[in-house]
C-alpha cells in the first residue's frame, strides 16, 4: 500500500524464496516460515524514501531496515521466528561466515531471503524477464561463497534452467495470474492472538511518522474503555480494541510527505488523506472474520448526518461500535500532542465534542458518557500512549 513498486519487489522476493525452498526440500513449516518472512522483509522501510534506496543492490545500510523489521515483529509471538529471519536478510555468506553477525546467530533462511532479494533486485524493467536470465545467474554466481551461500545459489542454477520461474516473474511484475502459487498455510486466530496482530499493525500505521507514532494505541484504548462503559459483553470490548488499532490502516497509502507537513494542507493533499477509511474497508474487507471489526474501524469518517465520508452513512446505518471508534478518533487526535502542537486540556476537548454532538456528527450518549468518565479514559489513553512513545523511540533510535 505504501508503494506499488516495493509490493511488487516483495512479490517477487517471496516467489524466488519460496521455488529455492522447494528445490532444496524444505519441509513444509520451514517452507512457509521463510515465505512470510520474504513477503515482510522490508516491512522496516518505513518511509517511502527509505524503501526506495533499499531496492538499489549495494545500498549504503541495508542492516538498518532489516533490524526495524524485526523490532516490530518480535513482539508478535507467531512471528519470532519470521522476525529473526528478516533481522539479518541482508548479511553476506563469507564462507560460513555469515552464519553469525555481531555474535549473534544468523538463521540459514536469512541467506535465502538475501539470495532471492538480490536475484529479485537484477530484474530490470524494460526487458522481458526470461531474456535476463543468463546476466542475473553470472552475476549472482559470480558472488557465490562470498555473498551467497553456494549451496541456494546451485539450487538457482538448477530452478534457472524451467522456464516457468521466468514466465511467473514476468506475470507477477504485470499482476498477471501465474503458475506456482505460494500455498501459505491458513492460520485461525483467537481473539487475544487478533489483538496481538492488530497490535503490529498499528505499529507498521504509526511508526511511519513521528507525527502519528502513538495514535492507533490511544484510539483502541480509548475505544475500548467507551465500549466497556456501554456494556458490551467482552468479546465485542475485544473487537472495538482491535478495530481501534488497525482504524487507519488505510494511511499507509498516503505518502510520508503529507503526513509530516507541518503547515496547512492542500485540498489535493487533504484528498488523498481522505481516501484512507476507504482503503481501511478495502483491505480488511478480504479477511474473513475480521466482518464487525472492519465496519468499527472503516466507519470512523461516517458522520450521523450523513456529512462524513467514504460511505455517506447515516444514524440508522451506523452501530454502536462505529459511533464509539468516531468519537474515540476525535478525542485521541485532539488530546495527544503532536510535535507541532500540544494537545487540548479537558475544557476544550469537551467544547469541540459538544459541539460536533449538537451539529448531530457524533453520537451525544458517548460523548456524554466519555466527559463523564473524562479522567479515567484520558489516563487509559496517556498510559498507552506513553507505552507506545517508548517502544516508537526504540526505533527513531535506529533511523538516525
Ligand atoms: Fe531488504
Ligand atoms: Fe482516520
Ligand atoms: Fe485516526
Amino acid at each position: 500500500m505504501v508503494s506499488p513498486e516495493l509490493n511488487n519487489h516483495q512479490r517477487l522476493v517471496a516467489y524466488i524464496t519460496f521455488n529455492l525452498g522447494e528445490a532444496l526440500n524444505f519441509d513444509e513449516k520451514k517452507l512457509n516460515e521463510v515465505s512470510v518472512a520474504a513477503v515482510l522483509h522490508d516491512i522496516g522501510g518505513l518511509s517511502m524514501q527509505e524503501r526506495i534506496n533499499v531496492l538499489k543492490f549495494e545500498a549504503i545500510n541495508p542492516h538498518q531496515h532489516a533490524r526495524i523489521g524485526w523490532l516490530l515483529l518480535k513482539d508478535y509471538r507467531e512471528f519470532e521466528e519470521i522476525a529473526r529471519i528478516i533481522k539479518f536478510h541482508h548479511v553476506d555468506w563469507r564462507d560460513g561466515e555469515g552464519l553469525e553477525f555481531n555474535g549473534e546467530v544468523v538463521m540459514p533462511e536469512s541467506h535465502l531471503i538475501h539470495l532471492a532479494d538480490r536475484i529479485a533486485t537484477l530484474i530490470a524493467r524494460d526487458e522481458k524477464i526470461i531474456n535476463q536470465k543468463d546476466r542475473i545467474y553470472k552475476k549472482i554466481e559470480s558472488a557465490s561463497g562470498q555473498k551467497f551461500n553456494p549451496e541456494y545459489v546451485k539450487a538457482f542454477e538448477r530452478l534457472k534452467e524451467k522456464e516457468f520461474f521466468w514466465y511467473d516473474l514476468e506475470s507477477i511484475s504485470n499482476g498477471r495470474r501465474y503458475y506456482k502459487r505460494i500455498k501459505f498455510k491458513d492460520q485461525c486466530l483467537n481473539i487475544d492472538e487478533l489483538i496481538g496482530i492488530t497490535k503490529l499493525f498499528a505499529r507498521v500505521i504509526d511508526f511511519r511518522s513521528n507525527f502519528t507514532a502513538v495514535h492507533s494505541e490511544g484510539v483502541s484504548a480509548v475505544a475500548k474503555r467507551l465500549a466497556q462503559h456501554f456494556n458490551c459483553d467482552e468479546l465485542t470490548c475485544k473487537k472495538i480494541q482491535a478495530a481501534g488499532y488497525v482504524h487507519d490502516i488505510g494511511k499507509l497509502t498516503v505518502p510520508t510527505e503529507i503526513l509530516e507537513k507541518p503547515g496547512a494542507l492542500s485540498k489535493e493533499e487533504f484528498d488523498v488523506i481522505k481516501e484512507h477509511t476507504y482503503h481501511t474497508y478495502v483491505l480488511l474487507f478480504q479477511v474473513k472474520g475480521l466482518e464487525e471489526i472492519n465496519e468499527y474501524a472503516s466507519m470512523h469518517h461516517e458522520r450521523l448526518d450523513g456529512t462524513g465520508y467514504p460511505f455517506k452513512l447515516e444514524a440508522k446505518d451506523l452501530s454502536l461500535g462505529a459511533r464509539i471508534m468516531a468519537v474515540a478518533d476525535i478525542f485521541t487526535a485532539v488530546s495527544e500532542n503532536r510535535p507541532y502542537r500540544k494537545g487540548m486540556q479537558k475544557e476544550e476537548v469537551v467544547e469541540v465534542l459538544r459541539k460536533m454532538s449538537i451539529e448531530n456528527k457524533i453520537d451525544k450518549n458517548i460523548v456524554e458518557t466519555l466527559i463523564s468518565y473524562y479522567h479515567e479514559i484520558n489516563k487509559a489513553r496517556i498510559k498507552a500512549q506513553k507505552k507506545a512513545r517508548t517502544r516508537y523511540d526504540d526505533f527513531a533510535k535506529l533511523l538516525v
